[in-house]
């Protein structure tokens, strides 16, 4: 006896999903220039709490078809779309009419030790967070000093003052032969993470904001204080990526005797003997 379930014979119309030529066309001309391999964003975000759904478990796409399934289960591009606004500081004034942009990067293989996020208030750069502080990398903690030093020369150089705000958080890349790139500009509050600092010693004027010359630098020191991944919890359990991928045979074979159990009980309910 077979349990394979027609789904079509349930669907009771067809659905067609709507189809947008000029735009797939654009898309896949822009993967091409770029090389074949995407990263994309919204407008703000992109879909970091997505990966999992990926079948290469990246945000690395190739087609229209790898973007549409990391946007539609993203919690993050969601909120681009719903309350891209929230805890602005002008809640009252209305809300801009926003055109929608689908931002497409060439894939680069980053190396997660080597990002850094850095905290500019009132036009000086007053913080650095390593921003994979889920992981201890020893080279961070070696080259403390060349890193710091490498991204205030950065700043001086293309950031300071050619941002519109003066209050504003940027991330960066330093590569392996020392070289420091932009990644990203974020804004400067709640809905940007701060990492390993709290908004309230960035905000308060405290310590770290009265810092004289160099800005506070901050990094995971140990593997003792490795924490879990930030984005885990918008994840499946690990046990459907298990039935999925049948990374776990067993599990995959319990899952299916219940299943059956399951079907042949109802099968005994529902037809009368
Ligand atoms: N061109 C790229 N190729 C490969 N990976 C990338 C690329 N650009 C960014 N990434 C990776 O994706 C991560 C998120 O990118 P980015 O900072 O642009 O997204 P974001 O949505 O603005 O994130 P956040 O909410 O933290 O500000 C980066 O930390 C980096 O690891
Ligand atoms: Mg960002």
């Amino acid at each position: 006896r077979t349990y394979i379930h027609n789904i079509d014979s349930d669907a009771e119309e067809d659905v067609q999903a709507p189809e947008f030529p000029d735009f797939t066309s654009k898309v896949l001309e822009a993967i091409n220039a770029l090389g074949g391999r995407v990263f994309p964003k919204l407008n703000w975000s992109a879909p970091r709490d997505a990966n999992w759904i990926a079948l290469n478990s990246s945000l690395q796409c190739h087609s229209l078809s790898d973007i549409f399934l990391l946007f539609k289960s993203s919690d993050f591009i969601t909120h681009d779309l719903t309350q891209p606004f929230l805890q602005c500081s002008d809640q009252d004034s209305p809300d801009p009419v926003i055109n929608y942009e689908l931002v497409l990067r060439k894939w680069s293989e980053l190396i997660p030790g080597g990002e850094f996020r850095c905290f500019v208030k009132e036009n000086k750069l007053i913080a650095i967070s390593q921003r994979d502080y889920t992981q201890f990398y020893q080279h961070i903690l070696k080259q403390e000093e060349q890193t710091c030093q490498a991204i205030q020369e950065f700043f001086s150089q293309h950031i300071q003052y050619n941002f519109l705000d003066e209050d504003f958080v940027f991330d960066v890349y330093r590569d392996s032969q020392g070289r420091v790139w932009l990644i990203d500009l974020n804004p400067f509050g709640e809905v940007t993470d701060s990492l390993l600092f709290t908004w309230e010693e960035l905000t308060s004027g405290g310590e770290i904001s009265q810092q004289q010359e160099c800005p506070a630098f901050r990094y995971t020191t140990s593997e003792v204080t490795v924490q879990p991944s930030p984005c885990l919890s918008y994840r499946i359990p690990r046990d459907f990526v298990d039935l999925s991928t049948g990374e776990d045979a067993y599990k995959l074979i319990d899952f299916l005797k219940l299943k059956s159990e399951q079907e042949e009980s109802d099968e005994e309910e529902s037809s009368p003997q």
